[in-house]
C-alpha cells in the first residue's frame, strides 16, 4: 500500500497525557503513530523504554511504529515484541550485524524497519532490503525534536529505484510540515513523520499537517 501515511511522533507530546494525546492524534485522523525510543548513547537524548511503551499499546488502535534509537538493539527486540510494536526500526549505524538484527525483528512477529542517518548513504542499506519492511530516512540528526529539515530528497528517490517491485515503505523522520511533506512525497516516501509541527505547545494543534490534503500528494 503505497497510500500516503501520516505518524506523528508523540515525542513531542505531553508526557504526562499519553493516552489522552494519543486518543486525539488518532481522532483527527493519524494513521500511524511514532514511538521515538532514545538510550542517551546512540543519541544525545533519553525518552523511554518497553514498560512505557507497553503502556502506550492499549491506547493505539491504529499501528504501532517504535524508532529506536538505541544502541545495541538485539538484547532489547523481544521486549518490544513484548511490549506490542508493530514495527520495529533499528538504525544501520547501530552496530555491525544489521541482517541479524532485522531477522530477529522479524523472527519475533514484528515488521522490520531500518533506519539511516543523514550522512548515510542510501547504498548502506541495499544488501538489507530483502530483510526489510520499512526504510526510514533521517531528515535530521536523531535526538530531538523540532530540528530544521535537511533535503534527502536524492536519497529518497535512489532507494525507491533500489527497492523496485518490492513491499517496503519509506518514511520519512525529521522537520515534516506542510511545505516539506509534498516534496518527500514527490521524491517516493510513503510514511511522514511529525512531531513539533502536529504537537505545537505540548498539545495536538495542526491538524492540517496530516490532514488528506497533503495524504493525497
Ligand atoms: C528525531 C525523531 C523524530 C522526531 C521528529 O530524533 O526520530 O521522530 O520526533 O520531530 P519533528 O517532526 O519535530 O522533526
Ligand atoms: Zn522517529
Amino acid at each position: 500500500d503505497r497510500s500516503i501515511k501520516i505518524a506523528p511522533s508523540i515525542l513531542s507530546a505531553d508526557f504526562a497525557n499519553f493516552g489522552a494525546e494519543i486518543r486525539a492524534i488518532e481522532g483527527q485522523g493519524a494513521d500511524w503513530v511514532h514511538v521515538d525510543v532514545m538510550d542517551g548513547h546512540f543519541v544525545p537524548n533519553l525518552t523511554f523504554g518497553p514498560p512505557a511503551v507497553k503502556a502506550f499499546r492499549p491506547h493505539v488502535k491504529t499501528v504501532m511504529d517504535v524508532h529506536l534509537m538505541i544502541a545495541p538493539v538485539d538484547p532489547y527486540i523481544e521486549a518490544y515484541a513484548e511490549a506490542g510494536a508493530d514495527i520495529l526500526t533499528a538504525h544501520v549505524e547501530a552496530g555491525p550485524h544489521s541482517h541479524r538484527t532485522l531477522q530477529a525483528i522479524r523472527g519475533a512477529g514484528m515488521k522490520a524497519g531500518v533506519a539511516l542517518n543523514p550522512g548515510t548513504p542510501a547504498e548502506a542499506v541495499a544488501h538489507l532490503l530483502d530483510l526489510a519492511d520499512l526504510v526510514c530516512v533521517m531528515t535530521v540528526n536523531p535526538g530531538f525534536g523540532g530540528q530544521k529539515f535537511l533535503d534527502m530528497t536524492g536519497k529518497v528517490r535512489a532507494l525507491r529505484e533500489m527497492i523496485g517491485d518490492r513491499e517496503i515503505h519509506i518514511e520519512i523522520d525529521g522537520g515534516v510540515d506542510p511545505t516539506t511533506a509534498p516534496q518527500v512525497a514527490a521524491a517516493g516516501a510513503d510514511v511522514l513523520v511529525a512531531g513539533s509541527a502536529v504537537f505545537k505547545g505540548g498539545s495536538v494543534e495542526a491538524p492540517e499537517v496530516y490532514g488528506r490534503n497533503i495524504a493525497s500528494i
